[in-house]
């Protein structure tokens, strides 16, 4: 080693040293916690992905919506066929030579005859409009980004005209391209739209003749998230970021595991060009274009600083595949043993794909998709709330133990039923403590009395065995007496932050009309986004997260349930945090003692929420709800009065 380079590493071991040591100094107690406790689970139900957070302007952009999906959907669903101008012409779907065989229906647009209609003032021609997802919103000045793959199928090419209109038929951005190449072809121009508008149309209009086949028709705002190409919803994702979650489980719930065995959500189809990926059904009964794929969920947790959290299915679909519940259901199947294999390096892929050099098969895949650093994934789920059979014990079990062997850093999250309690819990957690399972992942849904009275749920769970990731839960309903109950929870989340070592609220999104689970944390449509006071909650705790716990800083009555409180330190800031909560309707004192830190700033972050037991924020009247910041001058003992039906966060600097 060179003279400089052992003088450089000598500072640097002595910075290091004095760093922790100043960290230590300034508190002294505190229980490790998990540094890794609130995050967000992600799931597309409620059409939180196409048409939600996935920022595709088209719907049905590669005319693969069928009946199996919704009765009324075919391929040409939300297209309709024009001819202005008086013009003829005919269209069909096809299938004999698609793009890939993953995406196999397209459109085959034949323009006889272009007409002059006198009358008509537009583009005459033969073609096609859609009309996205309930309109496309356009703003005034901003780009959009239009692609489609055409194949010319007569002998001289064909010119396009490619439009934005209103709903009216108001011209509101125009380009035009022209087809040339017989064999399929991705052309791409821009729009620059002259009007904002809400429920705008995209036009595909031939106007010369000729016949084309057309696929994966799409439209894209240039200001995505971060300006990714194929990327997110610019304000939706922003809200979600605004939380600083540790980690984003994806992409379910139930849609990970699926409806029956041919509809697991397999990662694979979801990766590479998208036009060969692969469509389908999802459980909740609509398409999913798997647009928003695992790149582009590992691209999103890495944008915003979170932990990917992939979910596998453990090679048994849903319990309740096929509406089990209803005639005819088909129930939990497993994956045959005979193709168990190949299942296992499925799983065994998916880490080599996020983690693997470039060198190996699935890392090269990752680099040519334009990420060639590794994602760092820690963590993988093996199952969503399955039923807890010998089916699913017997795959789970292969799969486990072959991820232990080949990357024994990865933490398996292991899964323990649907409920709270019960036979598939039990056996679940009986699983799990066998094999020695790093995390299991806990759901449930349930009312907000349930929160308040099992606050003490993880005081008694075993130390220095297998975590817990409280993966879904939610109490039933968007009022503040809700978000309250489960604030009041999360503090003793943070207690036990020993043993849970995540937890995310669920599920996340969900469109207005388009809704399966009425209770979200985040309901949004095309153009609003409506916070309720459980995503504030979820903020609030979020954005303020430790890695140590205090467990003697906040006094209350100990009697009183309704109201909760906990202290975390985190390293890296140094910032305290407080967090006091009042399930009640009137206002209650809290005592507050900060001696056990030294160089506490006088002054501190405070946020308050609180509001009507019975309130909430609705699309219509958003704001009802909301957390009030200010400074606020702390001293070392103080008293706190909680606000009822409240939720107060106060953050204190302990480094200048
Ligand atoms: O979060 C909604 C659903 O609830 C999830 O898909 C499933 O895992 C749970 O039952």
């Amino acid at each position: 080693m060179g003279k400089l380079k052992y003088v450089l590493l000598v500072v640097w071991l002595c910075f290091q040293v004095t760093g922790n040591m100043v960290a230590q100094s300034s508190f002294s107690g505190g229980k490790k916690i998990s540094s890794d406790l609130f995050g967000l689970f992600f799931e597309d139900i409620n059409y939180a992905a196409d048409g939600g957070l996935y920022a595709e302007l088209v719907q049905n952009r590669s005319f693969e919506y069928n009946p199996a999906e919704r009765s009324n959907w075919n391929p040409f669903s939300y297209w309709e066929f024009i001819l202005p101008g008086h013009s003829l012409g005919s269209i069909s779907v096809e299938t004999k030579a698609p793009i890939h065989v993953n995406n196999p229906h397209y459109v085959v647009l034949e323009a006889e005859h272009i007409g002059h209609e006198a009358k008509y003032t537009g583009n005459s021609g033969v073609g096609i409009k859609n009309t996205g997802f309930e309109g496309m919103v356009v703003k005034a000045g901003d780009k959009y980004n239009f692609s489609m793959f055409a194949r010319l199928l007569s002998k001289t090419p064909v010119s396009f005209t490619i439009g934005l209109q209103t709903t009216k038929g108001k011209l509101l951005a125009e380009t035009k391209l022209t087809v040339t190449a017989g064999d399929w072809t991705k052309y791409q121009a821009s729009l620059i739209s002259v009007e904002s508008n809400d429920t705008a149309n995209l036009v595909i209009l031939a106007t010369t003749e000729g016949k084309i086949s057309l696929d994966m028709i799409s439209l894209f705002p240039e200001k995505t998230f971060k300006n990714r190409p194929n990327g997110l919803r610019a304000d939706m994702a922003q809200v979600l970021a605004d939380m600083k979650p540790r980690f984003i489980r994806f992409p379910g719930g139930c849609l990970a595991h699926g409806d029956g065995l041919g509809n697991m959500y397999r990662w694979k189809n979801t990766i590479g060009p998208l036009e060969q990926r692969k469509e389908q059904r999802n459980i909740w009964g609509y398409n999913q274009t798997a647009g928003l794929g695992y790149f582009e969920f590992f691209q999103f947790c890495e944008d915003i600083g979170a932990k990917p959290l992939p979910v596998l299915p453990a090679a048994v679909s849903c319990q309740n595949s096929g509406g089990t519940w209803k005639v005819g259901g088909t129930g939990q199947k497993a994956i045959p043993m005979d193709e168990m294999k190949e299942y296992v390096q499925e799983v065994l892929d998916l880490i080599e794909w996020a983690n693997g050099s470039v060198n190996t098969e699935w890392g090269a895949k990752r680099a040519a998709a334009g990420h060639p650093a590794p994602f760092h994934l820690e963590y993988v789920g093996v199952g969503n709330e399955d039923k807890i059979t010998p089916e699913f014990e017997e795959r789970f079990k292969m799969i486990f133990e072959a991820v232990k062997a080949k990357y024994p850093d990865i933490k398996v999250v292991g899964t323990v039923g649907p409920f709270h309690s019960g036979e598939d819990f039990e056996k679940g957690w009986e699983i799990a403590n066998q094999l020695k399972v790093p995390v299991v992942d806990e759901h449930y849904y349930t009312d907000p009395a349930w929160f308040i009275a099992n606050q003490h749920r993880y005081d008694s769970y075993k130390r220095n065995a297998t975590q817990v990731y409280l993966g879904e839960y939610a109490s039933w309903g968007n009022k503040m007496k809700n978000a309250i109950a489960e604030a009041a929870y999360m503090t003793a989340l943070e207690r036990n932050g020993d043993v849970v070592r995540m937890a995310s609220y669920a599920p996340l999104l969900a469109k207005k009309d388009f809704t399966q689970w009425t209770t979200d944390m985040i309901f949004f449509d095309n153009t609003k986004i409506c916070l309720t006071p459980n995503y504030y909650v979820q903020k609030m705790f979020s954005a303020n997260q430790g890695d140590y716990y205090f467990g003697n800083v906040i006094s209350k009555n100990e009697k009183d349930s309704t109201l909760a409180a906990s202290c975390v330190r985190d390293s890296k800031s140094g910032d305290v945090m407080l967090k006091m909560v009042n399930y009640s309707n009137v206002a209650k004192p809290m005592k507050v003692n900060l001696s056990k830190f030294k160089s506490l700033a006088s002054n501190a972050e405070q946020t308050v929420l609180t509001g009507d037991a019975e309130a909430e924020n609705t699309l219509d009247n958003m704001n009802q709800i909301a957390p009030v910041k200010s400074t606020v001058k702390v001293k070392k003992v103080f008293e706190y009065s909680a606000p009822p039906m409240s939720l107060t966060v106060i953050r204190i600097k302990t480094r200048k």
